[in-house]
């Protein structure tokens, strides 16, 4: 584990959704979690934000949730029950919930947090509708943060559609934002995060670790490998969330490359594809082709799969066990 010395100061921005909760956890036992809010993405807001709650009653998180966006700053809501289930935590049997959302909400809280400390790392993990209208609303907060680090699009295909990611997909102009605000930004789309299995063996090793938040990941990863199946799609696939706070947290087990990277906002076939030039960079990192664009994003592409996946069990394990 990473000295204190060197834990990352974390706001995470999430739509629970079992790897937003396992996200959660990586960020509080190797970050340290600043603060959490949430957006409409994986189930309306009302649900993720009571599911993050949860996940920092059940893991003793002491945080406060800020609720954000309900919808996306131009395209109509999308959910996804399919994966999910319709509250966004399907499978387990969850405790009543102790806690309540904060009553300042997610724009204000963020711009707040940044402006009050320079050097804090944004990492979302669902559509990017916060992270875009603060922006949009305190450009200077670009420049403060040490950098956004987020799960979303793909440099290799689709999963909600062909082309196109989920968390892109529900908000591409949100992701135009962030992407051009000058930030620096880490991306670790579904080419990076399909590396980080989730099957029944994961879901079996957290069971074996036996406290109460492992058997609700694990339950919640059972649930949602059964929707997989129902959908006649394999029992695997990727752990996706946490790869946005490893990338931050574990740099050394995630390679990235600085490339130019921009989101189709308008075709019929692929709105919400985000476009990944990996063609090789001039020596001089020049531009090597008109049509090239700036290098903007770190690509996470390359994931340590063994120590990722310890590296998340013993987080579960350490921080459930002091729950
Ligand atoms: C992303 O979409 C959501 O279903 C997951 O929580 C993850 O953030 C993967 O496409
Ligand atoms: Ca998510």
């Amino acid at each position: 584990m990473s000295s204190p010395a060197e834990r990352r100061r974390i706001l995470l921005d999430c739509d629970p959704g079992h790897d937003d909760a396992a996200a959660m956890v990586v960020a509080a036992h190797y970050g340290e979690l600043v603060g959490v809010s949430t957006v409409g993405g994986n189930a309306p807001l009302a649900d993720v934000t009571t599911n993050a709650l949860l996940t920092a009653q059940i893991f003793g998180i002491d945080v406060e949730v800020h609720p954000g966006c309900d919808r996306p700053l131009v395209a109509e809501p999308l959910h996804a029950p399919e994966v999910h289930g319709v509250s966004g935590f399907a499978g387990p049997s969850l405790p009543d919930l102790e806690r309540a959302p904060s009553t300042v909400g997610a724009i204000e809280y963020i711009i707040e947090a940044v402006r009050a400390e320079e050097g804090l790392w944004l990492v979302p993990t669902g559509p990017l509708t916060n992270i875009a209208t603060v922006i949009r609303r305190a450009p200077d907060v670009a420049a403060r943060v040490a950098g956004i680090s987020f799960m979303g699009g793909s440099a290799e295909g689709g999963n909600r559609t062909a082309t196109s990611e989920f968390n892109a997909l529900v908000d591409p102009e949100a992701v135009k934002v962030v992407l051009d605000c000058g930030a620096r930004i880490l991306m670790s789309g579904l080419d990076l995060t399909r590396q980080f299995t989730v099957d029944d063996r994961l879901a079996d090793d957290l069971a074996g670790i036996g406290t109460t938040g492992a058997l609700v990941l694990s339950d919640l990863i059972r649930a949602y490998l059964d929707k997989a199946e129902e959908r006649g799609l394999p029992r695997r696939g990727g752990l996706h969330d946490p790869c946005a706070v490893l990338a931050v947290t574990h740099p050394d087990t995630i390679e990235r490359t600085l490339r130019p990277v921009d989101i189709e906002l308008g075709g019929r076939l692929t709105r919400g594809m985000t476009v990944v030039d990996r063609r090789p960079m001039s020596r001089g990192g020049e531009r090597t082709s008109p049509d090239r664009g700036e290098a903007n994003v770190e690509h996470c592409h390359t994931l340590d799969h063994s120590r990722c996946r310890s590296l998340f069990l013993d987080a579960v394990a350490t921080l459930s066990r002091a729950a």
